[in-house]
């Protein structure tokens, strides 16, 4: 065995998720696809979201990607949850989150979601339309609803506004008074800018409309407007900030909100994944293109995941994915495209790209792959899903581990991964209740 997949590793020295990924490919046995998940990149985004927006609290989107690893360790963290359906609230407070930590943040539910949100005490949950006001006057009169308005960001890799929210000016008046007819609590105001937004300054218009329906909402009885919900939209990569959306987010806080003790939460889901997860895929054929008039020449190289699998992201969220060799090389780019494994013509992740020649049996590298990609991924034509393999920093752990449901047991701790000439690990034999909690 190349690694105990089952545990999380604790690591010490120097090391980076490329390295974590070779030594596990230095195995020799490795064939399937895998994710290493770093465990102190999900700490480290938690830190700097409480250092830069301190008033608003993250409510992690379970829908961006439901490993139960990442959702635990946001727990462990503080954060709550946004839920869009049964089966993520059951994931949720499986884990024993408190329902009040949970937000039903799908304004279109299914009945049977209500009614079980109301059996587990998830009270907060938003609408836009008057059929939902309905639907929830009848399952849940006692729910604590946000009304989810509309404002999007001038360009968004995944526009939301579309599907969800309505219009702030012209149909929430009228949804809050309904709703106050109807004798139902509206207690805030949500919206979502759209996923991965590319403006910062929707956040201060949104703001503005929150504000100005917070005073009419008040106007027409519902006293207990208590709760801003600024959404997701946040950047995820390693090579984004969110400072600067901080600054506007939290200006328009205080011009609107400050002095006030509206409770701010967001629901952030690409912040705090995509960055965790690297992909390592194999490339297992390579195909030749005859070189035709001037063109150059053009290497296909098929690899075990696709869009089917991990790639959806590029179908479904839009993704740009940088491939990169998982052994350094000085040897010239050329020409190429990377295919997925399926024997869809669809399963094409780059169809056009530079990389140094590869043989088959290389490894390709895929960085910021957390988000919107796992959930999504099915085994189509039989190829397996990637398994995640997680490891921590040893300083991280030492200051999480207090935090985590989770005993020393469930960790490997050694400096290395295993491997022939890597130092004995300290391996402590997991419960496999973990193995299900943790990595599945
Ligand atoms: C209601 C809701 N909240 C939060 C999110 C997470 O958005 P992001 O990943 O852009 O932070 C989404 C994404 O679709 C969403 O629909």
């Amino acid at each position: 065995m190349i690694v105990e997949e089952e545990r999380i590793r604790v690591l010490e020295g120097e090391w980076s998720p490329l390295s974590v990924a070779r030594e596990i490919v230095a195995e020799g046995v490795q064939e399937d696809p895998f994710y290493v998940m770093d465990v102190g990149e999900v700490v480290a985004r938690y830190n700097q979201w409480r250092e830069l927006m301190p008033r608003v609290e993250p409510f992690y989107a379970v829908k961006c990607n439901d490993d139960k690893l990442l959702v635990t360790t946001l727990a462990a963290l503080g954060t709550g949850f946004d839920c869009a359906s049964k089966a993520e609230i059951e994931l949720v407070t499986s884990i024993g989150v408190r329902p009040e930590r949970i937000i039903f943040a799908n304004p279109a539910k299914m009945a049977s979601h209500i009614k079980f949100a109301a059996r587990v005490g998830v009270d907060t949950m938003t609408f836009d339309s008057e059929t939902e006001l309905m639907k929830i006057k009848q399952l849940m009169p006692h729910a604590q609803l946000v009304i989810r308005i509309r404002c999007d960001a001038a360009s968004a890799q995944c526009p939301l506004g579309i599907k969800f929210g309505c219009d702030p000016v012209t149909e929430a008046p009228r949804l809050l008074k309904l709703a106050a007819v109807l004798g139902l609590d509206v207690i805030g105001v949500s919206f979502h800018v759209g996923s991965g937004a590319s403006e910062t300054g929707v956040y201060l218009r949104a703001i503005q409309y929150s504000r100005a329906l917070f005073t009419l909402a008040a106007s027409v009885g519902h006293s207990r407007m208590t709760l801003l919900d600024i959404g997701g939209g946040f950047p995820g990569g390693r090579d984004t900030s969110i400072r600067e959306v901080s600054a506007v987010i939290n200006s328009a806080l205080e011009t609107y909100f400050g002095g006030s003790n509206v409770r701010v939460i967001a629901e952030p889901g690409r912040y705090f994944a995509a960055a965790a997860y690297t992909l390592a895929a194999l490339v297992h054929a390579k195909r030749e293109l005859p070189v035709k008039d001037d063109c150059e020449a053009h290497m296909m190289y098929f690899m075990n995941d696709g869009v089917y699998g991990s790639f959806n992201c590029v179908l479904y969220d839009h993704q740009q994915v940088v491939a990169q060799p998982l052994m350094p090389t000085s040897a010239k780019p050329q020409p190429c495209s990377v295919w997925g494994p399926t024997c869809d013509g669809l399963d094409c992740v780059l169809p056009n790209t530079m990389l140094p020649p590869l043989e088959t049996g290389a490894w390709l590298v895929f960085r910021d792959m957390g988000a919107y990609t796992l959930p999504v991924a099915s085994p189509f034509n039989g190829f397996p899903l990637p398994r995640v393999r997680a490891v921590v920093d040893r300083r991280v752990w030492a200051s999480i581990k207090h935090l985590w449901p989770l005993t020393e047991s469930h960790f490997v701790v050694g400096s290395r991964m295993t491997g022939p000439q890597s130092p004995p690990a300290r391996a402590v034999e997991a419960p496999r209740v973990f193995v299900e909690c943790a990595l599945k």
